[in-house]
């Protein structure tokens, strides 16, 4: 990896993995991406910017060949609730844009890295301890995107030796860029909520299991897979890796060792907690850890009590 593109890079992950990456190989040689205009101030500012809409395949070549990019992070996309409002949508930006970073890459010979989610499974998949291989039949637009996506990366490997690869992530939880439009999000609202107001009405029910992840697993694991041995890679697109999988109910509980006097309530949201409900409860990743050393470094109650402090201090809460 020496010089990078990252589309999507204002999201969630982007937002994060674009410092990461400037870290550890220099600010000229990440170049961040995405179709919002960057604010000053934050990303960008250490490193290029540039506008990309990936469903506009002339801007991802213009980038591609102005600084000789050699491996892609494609993160933009339409995550999973979002994608239920507006599926054509989800489905032109997860695919289509996908396409045109293929594409770009089978010409330029540029590794991708594409993430997955737990959302390319579906109601029936096994729930707990879900293989690495198994039933993918998904119900939700974005998890159709997702295992066409998985699909489309082997084939681009197999057909055209493009270095693809890709893990399903959890829903992730961080502190510098609000999540965008995902079943997961409520994992990061409730801390800003608890923290402001002491309270949190969740939009899933208290018995929700879902995996989850600390964002700085998820940086590890993507740069990880990214700089693994090709020859050990059994899977490629994509790996299951969680961190830890738990309700929202133990989530508020462990919330309330740091704000005893937080509460929550329930006020269910149909769409997304059938969502949830049609996702496993907690993934097998002995995969993602034999072929490339996967582990990770938060459980809940570390993430719990990093996050806790990391927020307090971008709210500027004593
Ligand atoms: P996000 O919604 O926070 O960010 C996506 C970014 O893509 C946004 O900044 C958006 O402006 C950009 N974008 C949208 N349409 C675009 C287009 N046409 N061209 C260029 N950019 C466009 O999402 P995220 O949470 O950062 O997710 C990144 C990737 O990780 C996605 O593939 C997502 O499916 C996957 N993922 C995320 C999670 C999670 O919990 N955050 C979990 C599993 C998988
Ligand atoms: N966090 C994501 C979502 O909820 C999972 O891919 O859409």
């Amino acid at each position: 990896m020496k010089k990078i593109l990252i589309t999507g890079a204002l999201g969630q992950i982007g937002s994060e993995l674009t410092t990461f990456l400037r870290k550890r190989y220099g600010d000229k040689k990440v170049i961040a991406s995405d179709i919002k205009p960057k604010l000053e101030g934050t990303i960008g500012q250490e490193g290029p910017f540039e506008h990309i809409d990936c469903l506009n395949a002339p801007e991802i070549y213009s980038a591609v060949k102005k600084y000789k990019i050699d491996t892609v992070f494609h993160l933009a996309a339409i995550l999973s609730a979002s994608g239920e409002k507006n599926p054509q949508l989800a489905w032109k930006v997860n695919i289509n844009g996908l396409y045109n970073v293929l594409e770009i890459a089978r010409e330029y010979q540029c590794a991708v890295f594409t993430p997955s989610s737990i959302a390319a499974f579906g109601p029936s998949t096994p729930k707990d301890s879900t293989p690495q291989e198994t039933i993918q039949r998904p119900t939700t637009i974005y998890g159709l995107t997702k295992v066409t996506g998985e699909l489309l990366c082997d084939y681009y490997y197999f057909k055209y030796k493009v270095d693809t690869r890709g893990v399903r992530f959890p829903g992730i939880i961080s502190y510098l860029t609000l999540p965008g439009g995902g079943t997961t999000d409520y994992a990061v609202e409730i801390f800003y909520q608890a923290l402001k107001y002491k309270k949190y009405t969740c939009f899933l029910d208290k018995n929700t299991s879902l995996d989850m992840m600390y964002i700085p697993d998820a940086l590890k694991a993507a740069v990880n897979l990214m700089e693994a041995d090709s020859s050990k890679l059994k899977h490629r697109n994509a790996y299951n890796i969680t961190a830890e999988s738990f309700t929202p109910a133990e989530l508020a509980q462990e919330i309330k060792k740091y704000i005893p006097d937080f509460e929550m309530k329930y006020d269910i949201d149909p769409m997304r907690q059938a969502i949830a409900d049609s996702w496993p409860n907690q993934l097998d990743d002995r995969a993602a850890r034999e072929d490339w050393g996967w582990s990770p470094d938060y459980n809940l109650k570390a993430m719990t009590k990093d996050m806790i402090e990391k927020l307090k201090i971008k709210l500027r809460i004593a």
